[in-house]
């Protein structure tokens, strides 16, 4: 299995912080931003890693993470050129993935959970997660029948379908990479991983697991805050 870091964007909303750096490089608490989704992969077992960075923040990734000899782990890096969505991630990464199978986390992304056990029983098809939260609208979010069984995800819908939203943690096999190449840009001129799920939900071969743990995406400064807040209270228990 191989990892994906996708950590590009502008981080507009977050401005005028992110004129300092890149949004996935900004503290929570005690650590760059970058270092949970990493950490998550790395606690997977995932030792290979492809970066991609937009590319007027490329120094500052490299500078901050190296090799990755010093995570015990190989990291490579690719650069995004415009925030043309997430499942160009795939496109870009086709050489880096290969002929494996991968599994891709947001750089503004973090989870409390383990995903250890999920990555080392996939085989193949497709596996994302959902999330109950107050504010679905913000995210793709996925609708189950009455036996929790996905039937339809949509990406950021306007009227209110489910209160699952689907995390920044996707699995897929290798066929991802043909998937995303016939992916077309949606109204907000970006190729959606949702319809990557789609691809995979429209062949019976989504898996759709709950997330049980905390999980935030930090892209605004309240959910930064809450991510700082989270982290605090962690590294004080510990
Ligand atoms: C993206 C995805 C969305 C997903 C979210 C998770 O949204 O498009 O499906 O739920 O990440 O953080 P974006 O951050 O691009 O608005």
């Amino acid at each position: 299995m191989k990892g994906i870091i996708l950590s590009g964007g502008s981080g507009s909303r977050l401005a005028p912080l992110t004129k300092v750096t890149s949004k996935q490089l900004l503290p929570i608490y005690n650590k760059p931003m970058i270092f949970y989704p990493l950490e998550t992969l790395l606690k997977a077992g995932i030792k290979d890693i492809l970066i991609i960075v937009s590319p007027d923040r490329a120094g500052d990734y490299l500078r901050l993470l190296g090799s990755g000899k010093d995570f015990g782990a190989r990291f490579a890096y690719e650069i995004q050129d415009k925030p043309e969505g997430l499942a160009q991630a795939f496109i870009i990464g086709e050489n880096f993935i290969g002929e494996d199978n991968v599994c891709m986390i947001l750089g503004d992304n973090i989870f409390e959970d383990d995903f250890s056990q999920a990555i080392s029983s996939f085989k193949s098809g497709g596996m994302i997660f959902a999330k109950q939260v107050s504010d679905p609208e913000r995210s793709g979010v996925v609708v189950f029948d009455k036996n929790m069984k996905a039937l339809k995800i949509v990406e950021k819908p306007k009227e209110h379908l489910s209160d699952y939203a689907i995390p920044g943690l996707y699995i897929y096999d290798n066929r991802v990479i043909e998937a995303a190449k016939q992916v077309k840009p949606s109204a907000r001129g970006e190729l959606e991983i949702t319809d990557l799920h789609n691809w995979y939900l429209e062949k019976g071969e989504l898996q759709v697991d709950i997330v049980k743990g905390e999980w935030i995406d930090a892209g605004t400064f309240e959910s930064l805050f809450k991510a700082t807040e989270l982290a605090r209270k962690k590294s004080q228990k510990q």
